[in-house]
């Protein structure tokens, strides 16, 4: 019988993902309650399915672009355990601390997270990206 290999598949909730590519951060200006970012060609917003870190004076957002008009708005605290959430790898918020993965709004794809990420409205004109936090 082998139970030592049984036992031995067993991760025990989670491991930290090694090789996950990491998100490029952008600056994020603060005006009033907003956050506005400015998306220009070099951006990986310029592209659908792109996502970064934006970071301004009143805190980070994940950022992913899901259509030509369309933008998420997420918080970087991971819902396990608060870690800030650095990865985005094959379409997915990734944590560093234990491999939970988050869709682009923020739905939980894999744990050991189990509640979705926080999400802000967003809107978008004249390439500029508005998150009202
Ligand atoms: S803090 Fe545990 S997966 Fe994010």
């Amino acid at each position: 019988m082998a139970l030592g290999s049984l036992a031995a598949a067993c991760g025990g909730g989670g491991s930290s993902p090694s090789n996950v590519p990491q998100l490029t951060t952008v600056n994020g200006t603060v005006s009033g309650g907003t956050v506005q970012v400015q998306i220009d060609s070099s951006s990986p917003l310029a592209t659908v399915g792109g996502a970064v870190m934006v970071r301004a004076s009143s805190g980070a957002f994940l950022v992913a672009r899901t259509a030509q008009e369309s933008f998420s708005a997420l918080t970087t605290i991971c819902t396990h355990e608060t870690c800030t959430i650095t990865g985005f790898d094959n379409t997915n918020f990734v944590c560093p601390c234990h491999g939970s993965r988050f869709s682009p709004t923020g739905r939980v794809v894999n744990g050991p997270a189990n509640a979705p990420l926080r999400s802000f409205a967003t809107s978008f004109s004249n390439n500029v990206l508005t998150i009202s936090v």
